[in-house]
């Protein structure tokens, strides 16, 4: 665990725009509900120009001898909310930042998670973030809503976190659950009905089309790909490919799908519109899944529009945050690295979600990174304290100063979270 403390953070200051004001931690939400979110959401000043930019000067604010928490988490999707509850219950003490964008933001239930199947996503996070209340007050701290974390400076033994109300804190560990937002075609209709029957994961949604019309947009082979994926639910499905099959299309659906033509047109008897897209139109003012009906507008062919209920799409996504370009963590394409135990390329801070380079975007995903990143977190803050607690003259006689008892750690650092296991094989289980 390496943490930095170059100038350059502090010239970084220079481009963060933040108030003076230095902050105690914040308060813990007591009663509010997300229900209520919209009326708290119209106090934020959503301009940042308004806050201005301070040099941080006092040494106090770059080593700190205590820590306002031990764990910052940034987001509060089910990654952040994972994390927030795991970290309480080995008495590790967190501050969950919350801008309040969602990715499944436009969802309406979510799926395929136990106990959770068909729960509207909201009233998930707000169950989730009760019961943390209710049993862990004493360690889950969260900022209060929709506040934004604007930059992040690693100290000599650990961060500082500042938001965008003009608050900053310290922690000894960051967890980044801040998710990444998909980028749908900038035509008409696509942002309203994206998680309203314009979707991207089989599992997700697709139940809810069952036996229905289905249309598949994307370039001939991953539509090819996705049809496939889909066939089980449904075999009344129309490919649209965006516009005209072109020789490397052709070439790269053949070496995929070898005699692609014959079973997706024939065998299969899905049709391939190469038409694209030029307004997606919802026909019902009915918001549930069962309801769900859309005329597809295409740039030419018959039938023109497509009628359909749902549509599989395949989008790009890009992060939520910038914090990962501030921080400077290395990057896997649009995705954060992260090591086995998802930590980042920066010492201390974890990425989860859908954010990091696991390539695997769901809320079991998410629960299941931060789960990994809060054992992480909470085993390599022991060992720091234990070696801080080794008095200099035992260090010394061992191995002439602490690195003696670092390399040990190190050592355990690399088998971390089984020490309960070792525990027990070395009493002979
Ligand atoms: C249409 C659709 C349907 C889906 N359906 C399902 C489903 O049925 N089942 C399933 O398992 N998965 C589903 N998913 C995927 C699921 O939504 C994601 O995998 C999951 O939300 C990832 O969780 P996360 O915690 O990583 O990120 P998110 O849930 O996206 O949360 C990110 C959090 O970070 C916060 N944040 C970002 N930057 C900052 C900052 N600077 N300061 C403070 N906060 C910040 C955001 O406000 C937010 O709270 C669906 C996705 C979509 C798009
Ligand atoms: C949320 O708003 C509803 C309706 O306005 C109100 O009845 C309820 O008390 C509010 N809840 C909280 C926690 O403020
Ligand atoms: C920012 O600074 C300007 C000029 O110093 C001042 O007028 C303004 O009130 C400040 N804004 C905030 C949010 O502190
Ligand atoms: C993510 O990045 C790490 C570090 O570079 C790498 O070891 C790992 O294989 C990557 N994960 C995936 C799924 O590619």
């Amino acid at each position: 665990m390496v943490f930095f403390n170059f100038p350059f953070w502090r010239l970084c200051l220079l481009s963060l725009p933040l108030a003076s004001s230095l902050t105690v931690p914040q308060q813990p939400l007591t009663a509010a509900s997300e229900e209520n979110i919209s009326e708290v959401t119209q106090d934020l000043a959503k301009d940042d120009s308004a806050f201005n930019i301070t040099d941080y000067t006092s040494p106090d604010e770059w080593n700190p001898t205590k820590f306002d928490y031990d764990v910052v988490i940034v987001g509060g999707g089910p990654g952040g909310l994972a994390a927030s509850m795991s970290l309480a219950r080995v008495a590790r003490t967190s501050l969950l930042y919350d801008s309040q964008e969602y990715r499944n933001e436009q969802t309406r239930y979510m799926h395929d998670v136990l106990g959770q199947d068909g729960q509207v996503p909201l009233k998930f996070r707000t169950a989730v973030r009760q019961q943390i209340d209710e049993l862990y007050p004493d360690y889950s701290f969260w900022a209060t809503r929709k506040t934004k974390v604007m930059g992040i400076i690693p100290l000599e033994k650990g961060f500082r976190v500042y938001d965008d109300r003009g608050g900053t804190v310290t922690a000894k560990r960051i967890i980044l659950a801040t998710g990444v937002k998909d980028v749908l075609p900038n035509k008409p209709g696509f942002a309203e009905s994206f998680g309203r029957g314009v979707f991207w994961c089989p599992w997700c949604d697709g139940h809810d089309y069952k036996n229905r019309k289905m249309v598949v947009y994307g370039k001939l082979a991953s539509a090819i790909g996705s049809a496939l994926n889909i066939r089980k639910l449904t075999t009344d499905i129309t490919i649209v490919t965006g516009g005209p099959i072109s020789k490397e299309d052709k070439d790269e659906a053949e070496a995929r799908w070898p005699g692609w033509e014959t079973v997706i047109k024939k065998t299969f008897n899905i049709p391939i519109r190469e038409n694209d897209i030029t307004k997606v139109e919802r026909t019902t003012t009915n918001m549930e899944p069962k309801d769900d009906e859309y005329k597809v507008h295409l740039n030419g062919g018959t039938p023109n529009p497509l009628i359909t209920n749902g549509m599989l799409i395949s989008v790009p996504t890009t992060q939520t945050s910038s914090l990962h370009k501030q921080l400077r963590l290395e990057m896997d394409g649009k995705s954060v690295k992260v090591k086995k135990n998802m930590e980042s390329s920066v010492g201390g801070v974890y990425v989860v979600g859908d954010a990091n380079n696991d390539s695997s975007t769901n809320a079991y995903h998410a629960m299941w990174s931060a789960k990994r990143a809060c054992v992480d977190a909470h085993v390599s803050m022991s060992k720091q304290e234990y070696l801080d607690a080794v008095p200099e003259a035992m260090a010394a006689a061992a191995g002439g100063d602490k690195e003696f008892y670092r390399l040990q750690l190190e050592e355990l650092e690399l088998q971390i979270g089984s020490d309960v296991e070792q525990m027990y094989q070395a009493l002979g289980g």
